[in-house]
């Protein structure tokens, strides 16, 4: 029996596959321009930092802390202006992508759950009144 998600999930090779299938949907899917638009037009250094940002959050290697420290992940998001939109659309791409890897069934409701914690303790901005 699988005791972490990394393993549950198949591993690097998943979650590389996972990474770049949300990478490739932000790139070609107009829904997610806004935030396309606030990384680099060049991702290949993006999708490696959370392809080893995702190894360690879901209880595999600790590729990321290895190379950066500690990951300070909301430190690290507050040059890019994150509101609800943004959080909405990246948790969008990520559901999608999801959906196209076919994440097994007991790990995706647990993914769902972390995913949006997390994108949404990354807000930095006031929500629209
Ligand atoms: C809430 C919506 C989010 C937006 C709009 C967003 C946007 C961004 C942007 C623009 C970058 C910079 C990319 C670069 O410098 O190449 C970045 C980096 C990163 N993001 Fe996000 N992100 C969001 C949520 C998340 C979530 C939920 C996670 C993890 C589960 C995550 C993990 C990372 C990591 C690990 C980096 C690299 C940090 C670094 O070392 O600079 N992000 N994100």
């Amino acid at each position: 029996m699988p005791t972490t998600i990394y393993e549950a999930i198949g591993g690097e090779a998943a979650i590389r596959k996972l990474v770049d299938t949300f990478y490739d949907l932000m790139v070609s899917q107009p829904e997610y321009v806004t935030i396309r638009l606030l990384h680099p037009p060049d991702m290949s250094g993006s999708r490696d930092k959370l392809f080893w940002f995702l190894c360690g959050w879901m209880g595999g290697p600790n590729h990321f802390i290895e190379r950066f420290g500690h990951p300070r992940l909301r430190a690290r998001h507050l040059p890019f202006a994150i509101g609800t939109s943004e959080r909405d659309q990246w948790l969008a791409c990520m559901h999608q992508a999801m959906d196209l890897c076919e994440v097994p069934g007991e790990i995706r409701q647990q993914l769902d759950e972390s995913f949006s914690s997390t994108a949404d303790w990354m807000r930095n901005q006031a929500p629209q009144p």
